[in-house]
């Protein structure tokens, strides 16, 4: 579970003060899988920056497993991080000295989570790694760099994974591969995952859409008719931001819970 109380952020920009998140509440519960959407610059990063605590909110609190972590000492933080949550960057992020197998084992290290090894070799199997272990980044494709970057957000096995943008830089077939490496995980192992894209076939995807928009959420629904149905055209054909928030109140398990 993963929760933002009145969040704001806010950000000085030379002699004026720039407000990037204004008031954001939000719960997402134990297995759910959002997608968060919305245009360049609205905020989506930040979101969820504040959601992984790499980052504190100006105002408001940010709860993880209902402890908050907003105002928690670095320390203490890295802590509840390694052990609660993943993070997935458009980016990959990968540490370029060091192997795929490396990487993945970095945060059984940082934690002293003793042995990983083999846990970190079978990871990087599951996501068909088998045969790179001992590549550097250098020397992998982007849709591979990202699946040692899943690889290394899974090893210690936390119950959220943040994703942002994790298919944004990947071609179709490779998007496709990373998207149901995390859904597969979010499925199996109950993991709640909270995933910017920009995609609306992801977004259709997941259980609940959000649309940030200056820094505020303009939108929160359930998904409906999503591949259960078989609907996956209709689902994607959502109303876009503006035209669509009349239908808000037909959705009363949405919105801020
Ligand atoms: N460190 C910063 N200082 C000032 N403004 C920032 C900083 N980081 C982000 N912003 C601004 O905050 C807004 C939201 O950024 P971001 O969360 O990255 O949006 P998104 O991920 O939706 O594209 C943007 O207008 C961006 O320029
Ligand atoms: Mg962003």
């Amino acid at each position: 579970m993963v929760e933002a109380r009145g969040v704001w952020k806010r950000m000085r920009n030379g002699s004026t003060t720039v407000e990037i998140l204004k008031g954001i509440d939000l719960l997402v519960p134990r297995g759910q899988f959002v997608a968060i959407m919305g245009s360049s610059g609205s905020g989506k990063s930040t979101l969820l920056g504040l959601l992984a605590g790499l980052d504190s909110p100006s105002e408001g609190q940010v709860l993880v497993d209902g402890v908050d972590i907003s105002h928690m000492a670095e320390d203490r933080l890295a802590q509840v991080r390694g052990q609660r949550i993943g993070f997935v960057f458009q980016s990959y992020q990968l540490i370029p000295t060091l192997t795929a197998f490396e990487n993945v084992l970095l945060p059984f290290e940082l934690n002293a989570r003793g042995d990983g090894k083999a846990r970190a070799r079978a990871l990087l199997e599951s996501v068909g790694l088998g045969s790179r272990l001992h590549h550097y980044p250098v020397q992998l494709s982007g849709g591979e760099q990202q699946r040692v970057a899943l690889a290394r957000a899974f090893v210690l096995e936390p119950p959220i994974v943040l994703a942002d943008e994790p298919t944004g830089n990947l071609d179709t077939a490779n998007g496709q591969h990373v998207l149901e490496l995390l859904t597969t995980r979010q499925r199996e192992a109950g993991t709640t995952l909270v995933m910017v894209t920009h995609d609306p076939q992801i977004a259709a995807r997941a259980d609940r859409r959000i649309i940030l928009r200056d820094g505020m959420i303009v939108k929160d629904e359930m998904v409906h008719g999503t591949a259960a149905e078989g609907t996956d055209s209709e689902g994607i054909a959502w109303l876009p931001i503006g035209l669509g928030n009349a239908s808000d109140d037909a959705h009363p398990d949405a919105g801020s819970r």
